[in-house]
């Protein structure tokens, strides 16, 4: 569904040889053809991530090969890159004529789009970003519940895209708004469906299971257990992938979520708080699993070029931690990238350490074990680690300064540390938002969320804001919206206090990993001859680099072993000139 938010630039950028329209229109005809060809699909999605003005001109206007291929991609491969996914919403948009104010919703445009595959499969498979698109499928989803209940031949003919629009509300945690008449409608139905799963009247209930569904999770409905205990057979087959995603695997995290050990009671009253928000918006959301894993070693030495890795004494397989490690993507890349190593994934909320495992079962890694706790309280484990990973967490913690330091201090003399932290220059955007919304007194519950995102939407003074936030792409779910700007606590990090912060730890920088963004950016200054920044002199030197481009400071530090043969093994993985700063 989505990257992790600090994997990835989102500002689409421009390339010194951008790929000409005929490129374009080429790899389309291909693609339409050969869904298949990966060298034709990686160089669309290199051409549309580097920009330029027939880049633009794809997203301008329908082009009927653009949406053949790009429906022939999706229905092969199940999903989209982020980049080939707002081409298709943009496609979608122009075909069905969805640009330009209030456009009415009319049976025969909701039918349209019902018939129209590429729509219904990017609705149903990921977390649509193209704002046009959602302001008319939230105007289109009041036009379905008005349908209730005396329409059934009409659900019927819109029913690929009910189906669809269930998925999609399910995938951003339903974060459009919802009107007063709605809540009630839906309470109303809600208790129409109690009563009809009660009676065992099957034939009424997948209208009103999916009516209701628009706007509330099916997971929490009072008769969740009794909906989820009908075999998969006795629905419909186009509700099967859809009952799997809304009701079993919700419910597959509630049990895994009683299994998960303790470190210990959170005690931190911040800490509380912020797992309390994970709890209930557990982030990221991801849905499938992109690249191929690497090992630690290989990782660090995109930065560091010879680096040996965190090297573990003779005959010990390698300790690894992941502090912090939400929904599971994070850890799961490290333990398939290093099936040579034992890791341990560490989080506050045992909602994402739940969802963290049901994916884990999904994709098998045996090396990976989970364990819900304060990493405040880590010391408590009395374990040294090899390696360390920690991105996106260290902001989120009030004492942010004593947790940098109980990394520190469970990581071996000579072990490795990979960080992502907020940056100051990076979140300009946010810090505005933020203020605003701290001055205000808006609150952080889902409700407050969902106001607020309505407010910016759709008032004229927020205008000017709206092609940045759909740029930003981290607005389009509850819990990336609360993560965005409205998490409890957050710091954020100049160069400089990250560099006091190592130094009075002892850690030493190997290496900062620059986006693609910040590299061209860097390059087109020309401020940075070597992509290469090894030192906080150089990092200093390119902070301006990440201003309002929401990037994580991602970075690689290493705790020096002391001399002396008995941290021989340790210093084997230091590179020398690693402590030249
Ligand atoms: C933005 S998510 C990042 C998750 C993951 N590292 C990733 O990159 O996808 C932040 C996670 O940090 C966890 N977290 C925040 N403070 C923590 C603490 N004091 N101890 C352990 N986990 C914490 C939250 O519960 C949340 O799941």
């Amino acid at each position: 569904m989505t990257m992790s938010a600090h994997d990835s630039p989102r500002t689409p950028l421009m390339s010194p040889h951008p790929v000409s329209s005929q490129t374009f229109d080429g790899l389309f005809e291909v693609l339409a053809r050969q869904p298949e060809n990966s060298t034709a699909l990686a160089a669309l999605q290199k051409g549309l991530r580097e920009g330029g003005p027939e880049a633009a001109a794809c997203y301008q206007e329908f082009k009927p090969v653009c949406h053949a291929a790009l429906t022939a991609v999706l229905q092969h491969h199940g999903h989209f890159a982020n980049e080939v996914r707002r081409l298709a919403a943009a496609q979608v948009c122009h075909r069905h004529q969805l640009h330009g104010g209030q456009v009415p919703v009319t049976v025969e445009r909701l039918a349209a789009l019902a018939a129209d595959p590429l729509c219904t499969l990017m609705l149903a498979e990921s977390i649509n970003t193209n704002l046009t698109l959602e302001q008319f499928l939230t105007r289109a989803r009041t036009f379905l519940l008005r349908c209730h209940p005396g329409e059934p031949a009409l659900l019927a003919r819109l029913r690929p895209l009910l189906v669809a629009l269930v998925q999609q509300v399910f995938n951003n945690e339903f974060v459009w708004p919802v009107t007063e008449a709605e809540e009630l409608a839906v309470a109303a139905l809600g208790e129409e469906l109690m009563r009809t799963v009660q009676a065992g009247d099957n034939s009424r209930i997948e209208p009103l299971l999916l009516l209701h569904a628009l706007y509330q999770p099916l997971a929490a409905h009072a008769e969740a257990a009794r909906l989820a205990a009908m075999p998969l057979a006795s629905f419909s087959g186009d509700l099967h992938p859809l009952l799997t995603r809304i009701l079993h695997e919700p419910r597959r995290e509630m049990e895994l979520r009683a299994t998960i050990p303790t470190l210990e009671e959170v005690r931190d009253p911040v800490s509380r708080s912020v797992r309390a928000q994970y709890e209930e918006s557990p982030y990221p959301r991801w849905a499938h699993f992109s690249g191929t894993p690497k090992t630690i070693r290989e990782r660090i030495q995109r930065v560091r070029p010879g680096f040996e890795g965190p090297l573990a004494g003779s005959g010990q397989r390698l300790q690894v931690l992941v502090a912090g490690c939400g929904t599971g993507q994070h850890s799961l890349q490290v333990a398939l990238g290093n099936p040579e190593a034992d890791v341990l994934a560490v989080d506050l909320s045992s909602a994402s350490l739940a969802y963290a495992m049901r994916m884990t079962e999904r994709h098998g890694a045996r090396n990976l074990t989970f364990l819900q706790g304060d990493l405040l309280a880590l010391p408590r484990l009395g374990r040294k680690f090899h390696h360390i990973e920690c991105a996106g967490v260290l902001h989120h913690i009030k004492d942010h300064a004593a947790a940098w330091a109980v990394l520190a201090q469970c990581l071996q003399p000579g072990g490795t540390m990979k960080i992502g932290v907020y940056s100051q220059a990076a979140r300009l955007l946010v810090s505005h938002l933020r203020a605003c919304i701290q001055r205000e007194g808006i609150g952080t519950s889902p409700n407050a969320v969902r106001l607020f995102r309505t407010r910016l939407l759709t008032e004229p003074a927020w205008a000017g804001l709206l092609p940045l936030l759909e740029r930003m792409g981290d607005f389009f779910s509850l819990s990336m919206t609360r993560d965005l700007l409205f998490h409890v606590q957050e710091h954020q990090y100049t160069v400089a206090e990250i560099e006091g912060i190592a130094r009075a730890l002892g850690l030493e920088l190997l290496g900062v990993q620059l986006s693609r963004r910040s590299v061209d950016y860097l390059k087109s200054k020309g401020t940075l001859a070597e992509p290469r920044v090894q030192t906080f002199a150089q990092w200093r030197a390119i902070e301006q680099a990440y201003v309002g481009s929401l990037e994580m400071f991602q970075f690689w530090l290493q705790l020096p072993a002391p001399a002396g043969p008995a941290s021989a093994v340790a210093s084997l993985g230091r590179v020398r000139g690693a402590a030249s700063q």
